[in-house]
Formats: structure tokens, C-alpha cells, sequence
């Protein structure tokens, strides 16, 4: 039988490039060879495309372990670093029906290669990108005008899980438990500082989580504790977006929110995993919690008692459904430690995706190991891709 050939996408211009790459390693070494044939295409900081080349030498070797975040943009760390090292620069029109590939470099450096060759010929691609670029529906967007299929959420569910804004209406429009919230704009909050300060009081009791509307990783969040935390919370959200969300803190003054997360798998009918916590080393899951510090835990199966798990199971199949996503993603809520009332927090429809994060880890607890599940996520993609041909686009 002819192997699949699948494109690994990984780095990008988002904040989360290094977590890409860790991401992109693992699945490399993780997926199935005899099945699969492996076509890395790094995109590097500065979002410019490189494909394989000699590179792709390097990903049939050892592909080295990974052994800590901070080695991620070495090429002997991890395969995507030596892409984005030694691999040759394309530019990537799309091109629907393009025989041997339809995302079509027309321009290379390798000149003397034939234009057949440098046609990133793959039958599907994996997006194992996370953040801006990569999670928000704009590459999922050249992947529909190429006709290829791709691996997760489609461009609308991918643009709407970003949104921290839209995909609170969503949420609400359901009917799902979300926190109080206030979204303002760069701009009022820039020529009206007092009068959206009276706007969160009057609606939010600190503290507040201030937080950008489209970003990940805890980038530009801070929780403001009284007042005088506001503005500084307020201008330093104001750096990463035009719109701004603010939202009360769960747990109230005294307490920290517990952090429950549950993946989802699947199409039309998607299933959920069992629940995970996080226990952050920090008072908050900000970015070094996230990345750089030990300290934090993760327990799975999460401390819940039957009836918690089955509600957070069947919130997390609705918030998919509710955002329109396909193929994956990581459901997470905040819980009052108090009251044990459950909201949910957000949906990351490219959630990080080396074998010991979260979203894996998760499936693994509920029997599906990571081979398996990475294998699952590409015939998730081509099921998609087979069933949007259904689709007329004129009569
Ligand atoms: N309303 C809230 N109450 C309590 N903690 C919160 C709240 N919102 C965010 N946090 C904390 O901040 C972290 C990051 O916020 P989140 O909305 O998940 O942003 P990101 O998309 O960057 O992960 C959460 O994991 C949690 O630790
Ligand atoms: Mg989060």
C-alpha cells in the first residue's frame, strides 16, 4: 500500500514557535513510518517556508528525544530546528488540482531543481502550529484555497476558538457556564481610561483577569488584584491586541480557580477524553508556569467526583460543537475551589502537542496512546477534506 504522505508543519511567526517545534518533534518521532511518510515544512519566525531538502536526511536519523523546552531552537535538539537551519526557502501560492501537490512553490533557491520537485507534494498536512498564524484560521485558510486536507479545526473554528470575545458569545449563545466578562477596545480604553475603569467595576469584582482577545500562553494576561493594578493590566493586554477582555477571577480574592482540562477527538461526533488538572507553581498558569518552570503538576485523572467529570466531558463536547471545531481540541475550565461551580475557560483548538503535554496525556490516561492518536487526527483530516467535496460551489 502507498504511504500517506504527510506534511508536519511546525514553527511559525506566533509566540509559541519554540513550542512549536517541541510539538513537530515528537510527532515526528511518534507516527507510524510504516504508514506514513514524514515531509517537514518548518516556517520560520519570520514566516518565511522552508521545505525538507536535506533536511528531511536529519528526521530519518535519530530524531533526537526532547529533553527540555529551552533546547528547542537548536538544530541538534530538535529535527524542525535543523529544518529551519538547512532547509531550502520556498514561496507557497496555493493551487487547487495541482498534480504532485497543491501547495505550489513558484519561486526557490534551488534553482536548478525542476519546478515538479519543488511542489510540496503531500496528501495532508499537519498543522502542528500553535498561537497567531497557527491556530486562528488564517493558514487553515490557504490550505481550503489549495484544496488540501489538513489535520484540525477549519478556518472558522479555528478563528473563532482564538477569540477570547467571539468565543464567549459562542459560549453564551449555548448556553455554557462562562465568567463575567467585559470586552473593550484598545482604542476606548486609550481615549477613555476612567470611563472604562467605572464600565469593568460596575459590572466585575476584583480581582480581574485582564487578558488580549487573540493570543495563547498566557501573553500579556495579569490578574489585577484592586484597582491600581488596572491600568497597568489594562496597557500591558493593550500591546497584543485592538480588543481586550476582562473577566472576573474565579476564586475571589482569597482563592486560586483549580485548572481542569479535557481533550476532544472527532468530527461530527466527537468524544471526550477523561478530565486532567494543572496545578500551576504560580498564583496564575502564566507563560513561565507554562514553559520554563518545573513546579508545575499535572493529575490525571483529575480529584472529581463521577457527576463533575461526566458535566466537564459533556461541556467540552458542547464548547466544540459550540465554536464549530473539527478534529481536536483542549476544552479548560476554572473551578471555585469554594463552591465547586465549574466554568469554562477556553478552547485551544491546537493545544500543545508533544507526547507529555497535556492533550496527549489525557487520551493516553483514556486508551488511545499517542501513535494512535496522531494517526486518528489524520484520518479525522481526511474524512473532513472527503466530506467537504460533497459540497457544490455554484449550480
Ligand atoms: N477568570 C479567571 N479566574 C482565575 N484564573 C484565571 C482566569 N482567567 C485566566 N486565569 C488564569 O490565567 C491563565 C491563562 O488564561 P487563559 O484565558 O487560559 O489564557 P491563554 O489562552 O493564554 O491560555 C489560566 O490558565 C489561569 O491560570
Ligand atoms: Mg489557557
Amino acid at each position: 500500500m502507498k504511504k500517506l504522505r504527510v506534511g508536519i508543519l511546525f514553527g511559525g511567526r506566533s509566540g509559541e514557535h519554540e513550542v512549536s517545534l517541541l510539538s513537530a518533534a515528537c510527532v515526528v518521532s511518534a507516527i507510524d513510518k510504516s504508514k506514513f511518510e514524514v515531509v517537514p515544512i518548518g516556517i520560520t519566525k519570520a514566516g518565511r517556508w522552508l521545505t525538507a531538502g536535506d533536511a528531511e536526511l536529519l528526521l530519518q536519523g535519530k530524531a533526537a528525544p526532547v529533553q527540555s523546552h529551552l533546547r528547542a531552537g537548536d538544530p541538534d535538539a530538535t529535527p524542525g530546528a535543523a529544518v529551519l537551519a538547512t532547509g531550502q526557502a520556498v514561496v507557497v501560492p496555493p493551487e487547487p488540482q495541482r498534480p504532485g501537490g497543491s501547495l505550489a512553490a513558484f519561486q526557490s533557491e534551488a534553482l536548478t531543481r525542476r519546478a515538479s520537485d519543488r511542489a510540496i507534494n503531500v496528501d495532508i498536512i499537519f498543522p502542528v502550529l500553535h498561537g497567531t498564524f497557527g491556530e486562528d484560521g488564517t493558514i487553515q485558510g490557504l490550505f481550503e484555497l489549495a484544496d488540501i486536507a489538513y489535520v484540525g479545526a477549519g478556518v472558522l473554528g479555528s478563528a473563532a476558538g482564538m477569540d477570547k470575545d467571539v468565543m464567549k458569545s459562542l459560549f453564551l449563545a449555548a448556553g455554557l457556564p462562562i465568567v463575567k466578562h467585559v470586552t473593550v477596545l484598545r482604542s476606548d480604553w486609550e481615549s477613555a481610561p476612567k470611563k472604562v475603569q467605572k464600565l469593568v467595576e460596575s459590572k466585575l469584582k476584583y480581582p480581574v483577569f485582564v487578558k488580549p482577545a487573540n493570543l495563547g500562553s498566557s501573553v500579556g494576561i495579569s490578574k489585577a488584584r484592586e484597582r491600581k493594578e488596572l491600568a497597568p493590566a489594562m496597557e500591558e493586554a493593550a500591546k497584543f491586541d485592538r480588543k481586550i477582555v476582562i473577566e472576573e477571577g474565579v476564586g475571589g480574592k482569597k482563592h486560586k480557580a483549580r485548572e481542569i482540562e479535557c481533550s476532544v477527538l472527532g468530527n461530527d461526533k466527537p468524544a471526550a477524553s477523561v478530565a486532567g488538572e494543572i496545578v500551576p507553581g504560580k498564583e496564575f498558569y502564566d507563560y513561565t508556569a507554562k514553559y520554563l518552570d518545573e513546579g508545575s503538576q499535572l493529575i490525571i485523572p483529575a480529584k472529581l467526583s463521577k457527576a463533575e467529570t461526566k458535566k466537564i466531558q459533556q461541556l467540552a463536547i458542547s464548547a466544540f460543537k459550540a465554536v464549530d471545531c473539527s478534529g481536536l481540541a483542549r476544552v479548560d475550565f476554572l473551578m471555585d475551589p469554594k463552591n465547586r461551580k465549574i466554568y469554562l475557560n477556553e478552547i485551544n483548538t491546537m493545544p500543545g502537542f508533544t507526547a507529555i503535554s497535556m492533550y496527549p496525556k489525557l487520551w493516553a490516561a483514556s486508551g488511545l496512546a499517542y501513535p494512535e492518536l496522531i494517526e486518528r487526527l489524520i484520518r479525522l483530516g481526511q474524512e473532513r477534506h472527503e466530506e467537504k467535496k460533497r459540497n457544490q460551489y455554484s449550480k
